[in-house]
């Protein structure tokens, strides 16, 4: 029996340990489906304070159970540590940590860098190392391996290196980490062997594809397909509100052709950890082969250009009440990237808040998931605000209250009964029977 043999057989066993580096919104799902299905893990993460939380059993991510983890922690099932010096404790490592676009929004790999340089100082033979961090295609081999291999230890002879891209969807109710398929790369015969045996342990259908370069760059398609079919529903929207035609009765009609078509729905502008970022990692890379992603490009220039709309939209909705934008007070409502979730990275609330406040608007918010809109990087000026409860008072006292995220905890009847003018930018108030306030965006 060959060494990637052994392994294998190991983890079928569940006698592997697996490690996971980044404890987020893709690291703690994982951590979670290895736990269910008997393994012992070990989370490292460069903050303290995530690992303090986990062991204390205090959630800083809504939808995790952090009972649940807490409790592995108890059993000595998950071993959550800053501690790099134990990462040759693991069979298994996957590096799920971020990919975001740095100030010229070209990508920044810091963190995959260091994270692999603090795994090479440990490393040792018969290792599978994954990145599970959505990147261009090229990163597992041009990046993560030479690093990697400043251990000393050769790729696909010492260890094993595989890509598998995440396709969790926070907040999602029809899918888990289980039930969603996970495509897998591997630098060689041995690295796929092991790493497919890693996530059949927890995954239905695993999907193997012949190169690391195919893996990364499957994941960088699904969220750039996604990317300019919503920019082209963005742009019929506008259309639509140009022509006086409701774009949302259009997308549902269109929806009912049972083949060849798939909704995607327009919004205040794209938002979260991926579909604003990921396009761009291909755009860079795709330069150096003198290649330009002019579908992308376009995608992201409608797209980006949303918030503006928006507010455009809430200046004309307040002109027709006699009010101007500079003094009104404007009452948003969700702030998060999108329904349901606790997460504010990326979203275009921020951007839109931004321009109203330039305009000369007065904000206050409320979202029931973030209680507090911390200092952000990208708007270091905006104040800090609190969620304000919506009460009668506070809905009327809004000039305008623009619902910028339909989260499902939202009483629409009681928003639209109470405020003077609402803009909805979701579709969210479409039960509403009085229509005489509502202006759609
Ligand atoms: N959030 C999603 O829904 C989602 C979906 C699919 C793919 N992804 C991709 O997965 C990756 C991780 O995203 P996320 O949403 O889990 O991010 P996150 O910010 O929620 O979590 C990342 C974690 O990594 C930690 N970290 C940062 N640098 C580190 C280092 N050098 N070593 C160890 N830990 C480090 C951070 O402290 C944090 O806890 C990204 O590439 C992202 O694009 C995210």
């Amino acid at each position: 029996m060959g060494a990637a043999d052994i392994l294998v057989k190991k983890i079928e066993n569940r006698e592997a340990t697996v490690g996971v580096c980044g404890l987020g919104y893709v690291g703690l799902p994982l951590v979670r489906a290895f736990h269910k299905v008997g393994f012992t893990i070990y989370g490292f993460d460069i903050d303290q304070s995530k690992v303090d939380n986990i062991l204390a059993g205090k959630s800083y991510i809504e939808h995790i159970d952090f009972g649940e983890l807490k409790s592995a922690c108890e059993e000595g099932k998950f071993i959550p540590t800053t501690d790099f010096g134990r990462i040759g404790e693991p069979d298994v490592i996957l590096i799920a940590v971020p990919t975001p676009l740095n100030q010229t929004r070209e990508p920044d790999l810091e963190a995959v860098r260091n994270t692999c340089e603090q795994i090479a100082k440990g490393l040792r033979k018969e290792q599978l190392v994954v990145l599970e961090s959505t990147t261009y295609p090229g990163t597992t081999e041009e990046v993560c391996i030479p690093i990697l291999e400043t251990s000393g230890l050769k790729a696909g002879e010492d260890f094993y290196v595989a890509y598998s891209p995440e396709r969790e969807d926070p907040g999602n109710p029809n899918f888990e980490t289980r039930t969603i398929p996970k495509v897998v790369g591997a630098l060689e015969a041995g690295s796929q062997a092991v790493a497919n045996a890693v996530y059949h342990a927890i995954i239905e259908k695993v999907v193997p594809v012949s190169s690391m370069k195919a893996a990364e760059l499957s994941k960088i398609f699904e969220n750039t397909f996604r990317a300019v079919n919503i920019a082209l529903v963005n742009e019929l929207k506008l259309m639509c509100l140009r022509m006086g035609i409701d774009v949302w009765e259009v997308i549902d009609a269109a929806s009912t052709k049972p083949f060849g078509f798939m909704p995607f729905y327009p919004g205040p502008g794209l938002g979260g950890h991926c579909i604003p970022i990921d396009p761009f990692y291909l755009t860079w890379k795709a330069r150096e082969y003198d290649f330009s992603t002019r579908f992308i490009e376009l995608a992201g220039e409608i797209n980006s250009n949303m918030p503006y709309e928006v507010v455009d939209g809430v200046m004309h909705a307040l002109n027709d009440k006699s009010k101007s934008l500079k003094g009104a007070n404007v009452l948003v409502l969700g702030v998060a990237y999108k329904k349901n979730v606790d997460d504010l990275r990326e979203s275009p609330s921020l951007k839109i808040i931004d321009i109203l406040l330039k305009k000369g608007a007065k904000i206050s918010y409320n979202d029931p998931h973030i209680p507090v809109m911390k200092k952000s990087r990208h708007y270091p000026n905006m104040p800090e605000y609190t969620s304000v409860a919506l009460t009668p008072e506070t809905l009327g006292a809004a000039d305008a209250v623009l619902i910028l995220t339909d989260h499902d905890r939202y009483d629409q009847e009681f928003i639209n009964k109470h405020a003077q003018l609402v803009i909805d930018t979701r579709n969210a108030t479409k039960k509403v029977a009085d229509r005489s306030k509502i202006v759609k965006l």
